[in-house]
């Protein structure tokens, strides 16, 4: 069977969905640990890589025309690792906002955070904070990254706005969720090989299509991220009707 092409004529921002067909596409970046421990290396180096695959991501998100990238960069359960990799984890964090930040607003590209980030230290918060604040009115892409970020957790926070506000339901708590203002998810990958969800996107998850790959992050490129487009633009999406 032939393949679509996945690179996209049509810029975010000008109207259209891209000719692979995804508006959303959310990524669990998982596997760094593995890449450096293969090659007896600290873990913090195959972060450290991991953060030049998230570059290479966002630019290739761009340009293949998606409207919303979504990428796991801390759960609400990575905080039971040990102290000095948190902290390298916060170190890269940091140093990426300040590399990337005039290129995100070059670009057109709004970031956005999922998960509550006000539990990070007060000179990340404030780092993220102007990051927000600087290109919150750019309409192309949304870059947004999960931190301190738990689909359980945004869940419950959704629901109990619901029910402050009136009667819970599907929609009341659907308009609470942190992705709230993004497009419908349509597109999860997995790197690393394993096959579980981890906290990611529960809710937004229901009828995305699933990508698991045998990628560790850091050794993950555009052309991944090409073909599991290419691959999503033939599937077939039903959502419960026939
Ligand atoms: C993903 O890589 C990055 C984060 C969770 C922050 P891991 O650190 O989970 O790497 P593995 O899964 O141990 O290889
Ligand atoms: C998921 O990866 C979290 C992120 C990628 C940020 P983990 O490595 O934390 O997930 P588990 O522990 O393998 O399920
Ligand atoms: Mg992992």
């Amino acid at each position: 069977m032939k393949l679509k092409p996945a690179q996209s004529e049509v810029a975010p921002g000008h109207g259209g969905v891209a000719a692979h067909g995804a508006r959303h596409v959310a990524i669990i970046m998982d596997g760094n640990g593995r890449w450096a421990k293969k090659r007896h290396m600290p873990r913090v180096f195959g972060h450290q890589r991991g953060v030049e695959a998230v570059r290479r991501t966002v630019r290739a998100a761009r340009e293949m025309g998606l409207e919303a990238l979504t990428l796991y960069a801390f759960s609400t359960e990575n905080w039971r690792r040990p102290e000095d990799e948190i902290g390298a984890l916060m170190s890269l964090l940091k140093r990426f906002i300040v590399d990337d930040l005039d290129e995100f607003a070059a670009n057109n590209v709004r970031l956005k955070i999922i998960g509550d980030h006000s539990a990070f230290a007060p000179d990340v918060v404030e780092l993220i904070d102007k990051a927000l604040a600087r290109t919150r009115d750019n309409d192309g892409t949304t870059l947004a990254i999960a931190l301190n970020y738990g689909a359980q957790d945004e869940i419950a926070r959704a629901a109990a706005k619901a029910a402050a506000r009136g009667p819970v339901t599907v929609e009341s708590i659907a308009a609470e969720l942190d992705t709230a203002d993004m497009p419908p998810l349509d597109l999860l990958i997995r790197t690393s090989g394993e096959v579980r969800l981890s906290n990611f996107l529960l809710w937004q998850a229901a009828y995305a299509e699933m990508c698991f790959l045998d990628v560790l992050w850091p050794d993950f490129t555009p052309d991944h991220l090409a073909q599991a487009l290419a691959d999503f633009a033939q599937r077939e999406r039903r959502f419960g009707g026939r």
